[in-house]
């Protein structure tokens, strides 16, 4: 379970040659070598020139594909009185070792708290990661400093995404009028706008209540947020981004009635993207029935695991396109902080863990079925984090310039996964007892090789700080184009 126990510094040769596999890039798959040079992709074909003194990695029968980017975890965070078991080594490190070579976290300011001065905590604690991260800032308040602020944080540090978490009353809640300034004000600065949709007063009313009746357990945690809270708020978030025509991204949807709403959305030609986590893609709500307190604990994040029918219309949202990435939310508390909710479910910390794992259950479950291809892999692995968050092709995907983060896939290899055998600093694994076909045989982190075959060499501080530029400005532009008159009504 220790994080450090198999832990080695890289191996870093100027050059490493990938040979013999079959590169996947989300557009399409092909046969060809790939040659690494001080960090970047510096070619791709078949009988490329590998210069003496190159590392060899032999990739017969293997896919070579863009390392993993995870667009939503949560290291080292202060959250609801305790912080998360990984802190940005731990968890990077688990990160590398499960394919994924790119994290996107949060800097959660408190309310009043400055949104510049928590950016530069958070970058602070994230120097310590072994791979590349970038942030999204939350904006968990409102005034003229924080939309000043905000254009610092687009202007200067490279942040292109701002979160606003529409649960957590009275903590870190943004309400409707902080939505409305916050989404016009990315709109101006070319950032996008991201929601946690879950309606907090109503998910707080419902807490209210199920405590008076003396459900105390974690039983009760899915029954305070219903799907139609999480739907009624992501309905809200999509039609506030409809009348100020901002693209939308909304984190972890989780069921079917979300998923159903940015479907409409996106008929009626609005930008709306969704985020799935590989947990609410595999994991059931029969989990909160667990009758032993630490089981059933384990498994409490926001929104909760739904029941089975939800998955299958994620899976389908995926492969339909109304669903765009896969994250994890990684989040991970251990048993004795999940304990501060012993007594009351509204106290245990929110969150589960997944980072290593993500990658293996999505191709396992996904491609091992048929149900996706390799290239639908990637897309929703990498290569589309990266254009909705502006790094696209220099992250998610494998062609010369890009950042040589790579993963070597062995679709053949298995392994049942496992706390005892994980490298995050967690006790729990959510995926507990899973065999999983598909697996990282190799992960390139920045040109250097930090996980092969089962031995992790993460490097502390390796990770570098990933700028994201905004977009260009987008005109507001309240009409499609089509047949109009001058005055903007239909001709005949
Ligand atoms: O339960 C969760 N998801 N914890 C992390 C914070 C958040 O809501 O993403
Ligand atoms: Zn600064
Ligand atoms: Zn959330
Ligand atoms: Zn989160």
């Amino acid at each position: 379970m220790s994080c450090n126990s198999n832990v080695h510094s890289a191996i870093s040769p100027s050059h490493i040659a990938i040979r013999g596999g079959t590169v996947v890039n989300a557009d399409h798959q092909f046969r060809a070598d790939v040659l690494c040079r001080d960090g970047r992709i510096v070619a791709v074909g078949e009988q490329i020139e590998v210069p003496a003194g190159a590392a060899i990695i032999d990739a017969g029968g293997q896919y070579v594909m863009p390392g993993g980017i995870d667009p939503h975890t949560h290291m080292q965070l202060p959250f609801m009185g305790t912080v998360t078991a990984d802190d940005f080594y731990s968890g990077t490190a688990a990160a590398l070792a499960g394919g994924t070579t790119s994290i996107i976290d949060f800097v959660i300011p408190a309310p009043q708290q400055s949104l510049l001065e928590a950016f530069h905590i958070w970058r602070g604690w994230a120097e310590k990661s072994a791979a590349d991260y970038s942030f999204h800032v939350a904006v968990t308040w409102w005034s003229d400093s924080v939309a000043a602020e905000m254009e610092t944080l687009v202007r200067q540090h490279g942040v292109n995404s701002f979160k606003h978490f529409m649960a957590y009353k009275n903590a870190i809640m943004a309400d409707d009028s902080v939505l409305i300034s916050s989404f016009a004000r990315a709109l101006e600065l070319g950032a996008m706008p991201t929601v946690h949709a879950e309606n907090g007063e109503l998910v707080h009313l419902l807490q209210q209540q199920l405590l008076a009746q003396g459900m105390r357990a974690p039983a009760a945690h899915p029954l305070s947020r219903p799907p139609q809270v999480e739907a009624e708020a992501a309905g809200r978030a999509i039609a506030i981004a409809n009348v100020l025509q901002t693209p939308l991204y909304i984190v972890h949807v989780s069921c079917a009635e979300s998923l159903a709403a940015i479907a409409r959305a996106r008929a009626a030609g609005q930008r709306v993207y969704g985020e799935v986590l590989a947990g609410h893609l595999l994991i059931d709500d029969s989990v909160y029935a667990n009758p032993d307190f630490a089981g059933a604990a384990a498994h409490v994040m926001s929104p909760p695991f739904r029941p089975a029918e939800h998955q299958q219309a994620l899976w389908k949202g995926l492969r339909s396109g109304d669903l765009h990435t896969t994250a994890t939310d990684h989040c991970t508390f251990c048993a004795g902080q999940k304990a501060m909710g012993r007594s009351d479910f509204t106290k245990i910390p929110n969150g589960c863990g997944g980072v290593e794992e993500r990658m293996s259950v999505i191709w396992d479950a996904g491609v091992g079925s048929g149900w996706l291809t390799p290239s639908e892999f990637v897309a929703i692995t990498s290569a589309n984090a990266a254009r909705i968050f502006n790094i696209y092709p220099r992250k998610g995907s494998v062609s010369v310039g890009a950042d040589a983060d790579l993963v070597v896939w062995d679709p053949l290899a298995s392994r049942t996964l496992s706390a005892a055998t994980q490298h995050s600093l967690g006790d729990f694994n959510v995926f507990e007892g899973r065999t999983v076909q598909g697996l990282p045989s190799h992960t390139i982190s920045r040109g250097k090789l930090v996980f092969e075959r089962g031995e992790l060499r993460a490097e502390r501080g390796a990770g570098r700080y990933v700028r994201r530029p905004p977009f260009a400005p987008q005109k507001q532009i309240l009409q499609a184009p089509g047949k109009h008159d001058k005055q903007g009504s239909k001709q005949k």
